[in-house]
């Protein structure tokens, strides 16, 4: 496969990573052909892309040409069938749990066109942990985005059996998305950058489960000495509490335990973060975007 060959980039799952890897993908020049088990995910994930569309004209990245010709690219379908035999190249972004995402790669095994890349865009799951079902083995591979437009890392992290060609096609491939490829070299949980990450969020979760202080205090305490524009929590409502509540269910370290306890509540609630227009804080305009909150 040559990124010439990739005439439909396929997008399993549009939630919060699927849509933004659609998007960039269709800014990048790829047809692509989003999938979803719900229309009303789908409708929402385009209404998103357009938004954020707009969002990139205004601050000069994208002109309004490349902004419609790009908007126009994408298609949705909750046809499996219709997915598998269109797209030549697939990126999965299903809700982070190990028996889901292994039940949606088998449902799929054997339906791909011949020689499509397929790939996974999990945090901290590990792809030899899904490949047995996956079909492929050699053309199957973790590249795993951050956030797409404001964080452009991507993550290439193969099993032992991916092949060496697929790598560097990814690596490739990155670039085209306009991402900074970054090559794991051995399968590792969260690959380099979210292993920081967990190990930052989860002293922020520690220090609230405990009672040290408020959640605004702690992002507080993080901008202000950090210099950034979002602190620990801010930074789950994007990610989305309930993803966090997932990648910490199958820790059983005490820090991690304690930090769930925090989430879950939370998350029962149906209080998602960002998605949801409330988490720790309430969107569109969280506190801590306001200038006054540092003060
Ligand atoms: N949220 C982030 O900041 C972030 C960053 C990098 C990677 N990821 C990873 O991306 C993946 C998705 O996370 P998300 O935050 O986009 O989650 P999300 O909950 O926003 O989206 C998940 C999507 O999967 C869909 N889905 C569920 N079951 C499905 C099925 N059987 N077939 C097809 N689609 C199905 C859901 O309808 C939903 O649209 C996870 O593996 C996560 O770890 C997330």
């Amino acid at each position: 496969m040559t990124l010439r060959e990739i005439q439909t980039f396929g997008i399993l799952g549009a939630g919060t990573l699927g849509w933004k890897i659609g998007l960039q993908a269709a800014i990048s020049g790829f047809e692509v052909l989003m999938f979803d088990i719900s229309n009303e995910q789908l409708e929402r994930s385009t209404n998103f892309q357009a938004q954020l569309c707009k969002r990139l004209v205004r601050t000069g990245i994208l002109s309004e040409d490349d902004s419609a010709e790009a908007l126009e690219r994408i298609s949705i379908t909750t046809d499996q069938s219709a997915f598998a035999s269109k797209v030549d190249f697939v990126s999965e972004s299903v809700t982070e749990e190990l028996e889901l995402k292994r039940k949606v790669w088998e449902s799929f095994s054997g339906k791909w066109k011949e020689h499509v890349v397929l790939t996974t865009n999990t945090s901290y799951l590990l792809p030899s942990q899904m490949v047995d079902v996956v079909g492929d083995p050699e053309r199957f591979c973790a590249f795993h985005f951050h956030d797409v437009f404001d964080a452009r890392v991507v993550d290439v992290m193969g099993h032992p059996n991916t092949s060496e060609k697929v790598i560097a096609f990814l690596i490739d491939l990155g670039r085209k998305l306009n991402q900074i490829p970054v090559h794991v070299e051995h399968e590792t949980s969260g690959y380099l950058f979210n292993a920081m990450l967990m190990a930052y969020l989860g002293a922020a979760g520690n220090l609230l489960a405990r009672g040290k202080a408020t959640v605004e205090a702690i992002d507080r305490s993080w901008m202000g000495n950090m210099s950034t524009a979002i602190g620990p929590f801010g930074m789950m409502d994007v990610v989305g509490l309930d993803t966090v509540d997932h990648i910490l269910r199958v820790r059983t370290d005490r820090q991690s335990i304690a930090f769930r306890e925090v989430i879950t509540p939370y998350v029962s609630k149906g209080k998602l973060g960002v998605k949801s227009g409330e988490g720790f804080y309430s969107y569109p305009k969280p506190s801590y975007a306001n200038p006054e909150f540092l003060l």
